[in-house]
């Protein structure tokens, strides 16, 4: 099958077939692609941790995942810097010392990316790769690596059964496990100890045929999905999701917010109860991997009613947007693109 752009624009400039591609990245022994360690390049197959380090040990591992679309004017890696300062915000949430900074993390992102033609996303690690039986790590030295990939070629992903890869959502709201409380780990640090629980009550919910989960918070309230944010449409067409307080600051939540306060919709960032959920005309997820990912039901009911139509009118026009906007086509918000090819 050769590439065309039906398989979408990160495709387009393609030429090679998708299974030549496919063969030769998950041959181990011909993956082409190089991760980058510390200011070095490794190929894919060697970059390794210790099984006894601290951060496969602890999970003190903290990450953040981009996107990277191709574009008339080459690869473009979007809200490059949003992401970064994340990740240093999560650093200095579970206490991590980063010994990189801003300007050198970039170059090493940008060089990623081109070593890596092809790649759909970037995937950054900051961990602790010293061995240690300490929880307190002895030696705090922290690593730093970023892997640009595509998940369908080099993971296999296309080829994984497609639970949670559905266009619309059946949700499950979690009654047993809650959101990570700020006393706690603080929910906004993308920290891998924070991903224990919500996955284990996604597991539970996606063996009773549920796609995904919304955990809430000690009162109650809606938090968020393992994965992703979550919005809703009220009566009155009100675009209401909850406040940081309890959630990861996802980078599509607060660019969904700017593009739709542009567009006229009113946005409210506020406490949201269960009850409010179930008198929603739509609700939808928002995540770097899908956009806006429209939610057809909750707990078996429909959204927004028997007759509704998923996705609604605003989970659409929006999700329409904001690719757009994604793709460098509305000048707008082109600024939220860093062209790689034009960096130096
Ligand atoms: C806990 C959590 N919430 C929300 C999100 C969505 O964030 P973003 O839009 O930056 O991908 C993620 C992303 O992986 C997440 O892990």
């Amino acid at each position: 099958m050769v590439i065309d752009g039906k398989i979408g624009p990160r495709w387009r400039n393609f030429s090679v077939s998708r299974d030549t591609l496919r063969a030769a990245m998950t041959d181990s022994k011909t993956h082409t692609r190089q991760i980058w360690m510390d200011g070095k390049f490794v190929p894919w197959d060697q970059a390794q941790v210790h099984l006894l380090s601290h951060s496969m040990q602890r999970a003190s591992l903290i990450f953040d995942y981009l996107l990277i679309l191709e574009t008339e004017r080459g690869p473009a890696i979007f809200r490059m810097e949003a992401h970064l300062q994340r990740l240093f915000r999560s650093a200095e949430l579970v206490g991590l010392p980063l010994a990189m900074g801003m300007d050198e993390l970039v170059s090493g992102v940008l060089e990623t990316v081109r070593r890596n033609p092809g790649a759909t996303n970037i995937k950054i690690c900051a961990y602790l790769p010293s061995i240690e039986l300490e929880v307190v790590p002895t030696d705090s030295r922290v690593s730093v690596a970023v892997a640009a990939f595509d998940p369908a070629l080099d993971m296999g992903d296309s080829d994984k059964p497609a639970a949670g890869r559905a266009q619309t959502l059946r949700l499950y709201i979690e009654k047993e496990k809650r959101r990570t409380q700020p006393r706690f780990i603080p929910p906004q640090a993308k920290v891998s100890a924070n991903y224990l629980s919500p996955m284990l009550a996604k597991w539970r919910a996606r063996e009773k045929g549920y796609d995904d989960i919304l955990l809430l918070d000690d009162d109650g309230n809606l938090t968020e999905a393992p994965t992703c944010n979550v919005f809703l449409v009220d009566q009155e067409g009100v675009l209401r999701t909850p406040s940081t307080k309890f959630v990861l600051e996802g980078v599509t939540r607060s660019g969904l917010i700017e593009v739709a306060k542009r567009d006229g919709i009113p946005v409210r960032e506020e406490r949201i109860s269960v009850d409010e959920i179930f008198e929603a005309r739509e609700v939808f997820l928002s995540t770097t991997s899908q956009g806006v990912w429209p939610v057809e039901s909750i707990d078996g009911k429909k959204v927004g009613g028997p007759d509704a139509a998923c996705p609604g009118p605003v989970s659409l026009a929006l999700r329409e947007r904001f690719k757009k906007v994604e793709r460098g086509e509305d000048p707008e918000f082109v600024h939220w693109l860093t062209f790689v090819d034009e960096e130096s």
